[in-house]
């Protein structure tokens, strides 16, 4: 089974690739989103559930979704059609950093993929090049919420502490008008849903010739995240605006 098939299953559960709650993600969107009739633009997509919430809340949005992942993008149309909001949607598989657009975006959202663009601020740069005048930006990273083991930096990279985060941002010219620091819950939630639903497809496929590969990977994974980062690592969600004269 690929990387691909993985992932799928252990986000059965929890379609929003990042540990944020359904409330979360609309606040998110509300601010995001304040006339209502905005083009979006989501870098790193997945399989649209930014884009399909934004679709189905507001009817006269129109979004554009970028993904290298075949199958993610595939699910993405397929819900949308069954929202029936697909015609409002475009989906491009091609690479976030290639992407190019004959017009700008009021509203450029990049949530759990700022690895595409090798980082915050680098994706941040790439937001900038799509945005409309007046548009915001709704961005979601990691950071380290208590100094990390070697091990935890060598898992999930070289993050910053949230003040450091949102320095840094605020010196490359935006202004946050929202934010979210996920909670325990929604952290929690996160690694529990992926994990579990990995390990409840194996458990219910036993004859599957992948079954015992699937519960080993769940079986590492939800290890990892108790013994290596669930004590250190963080997530942040940003709405930003440009900082006038910047
Ligand atoms: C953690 S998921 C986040 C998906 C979505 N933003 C969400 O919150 O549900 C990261 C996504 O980034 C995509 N990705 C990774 N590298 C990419 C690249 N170079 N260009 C476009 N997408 C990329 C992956 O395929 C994956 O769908």
């Amino acid at each position: 089974m690929n990387r691909e098939q993985i992932s799928a299953i252990a986000h059965a559960d929890h379609p929003i690739k990042a540990p944020l709650d359904d409330a979360s993600v609309r606040r998110l969107l509300e601010r995001g989103l304040p006339r209502g009739d905005e083009r979006v633009l989501d870098l790193g997509c997945g399989t649209g559930e930014w884009l399909l919430r934004a679709l189905a809340a507001k009817p006269l949005v129109r979004a554009e979704g970028v993904d290298i992942s075949e199958e993610a993008l595939a699910l993405a149309g397929k819900a949308a059609r069954e929202l029936g909001v697909e015609d409002r949607l475009t989906l491009h598989k091609t690479p976030a950093e290639d992407f190019a657009s004959p017009h700008p975006f009021d509203l450029v959202l990049s949530v759990g993929s700022t690895h595409a663009f090798g980082g915050l601020l680098p994706t941040l740069a790439a937001a900038r090049e799509h945005l409309a005048p007046g548009g915001r930006v709704v961005i979601g990273d990691g950071f380290w919420e208590h100094a990390p083991s070697p091990e935890a930096v060598d898992m999930l990279g070289d993050f910053a502490d949230l003040a450091t985060t949102v320095d840094r941002i605020v010196a490359d010219g935006w202004t946050p008008v929202e934010g979210h620091v996920s909670t325990r819950a929604e952290l929690d939630a996160y690694e529990w849903s992926n994990w579990g639903s990995l390990a409840s497809w194996a458990l219910d496929h036993p004859a599957d010739p992948d079954s015992s590969q699937v519960l080993e990977t769940a079986n590492i994974r939800r290890s990892e995240w108790l013994h290596t980062y669930r004590e250190t690592w963080g997530f942040v969600s940003l709405v930003l605006r440009r900082t006038p004269g910047r």
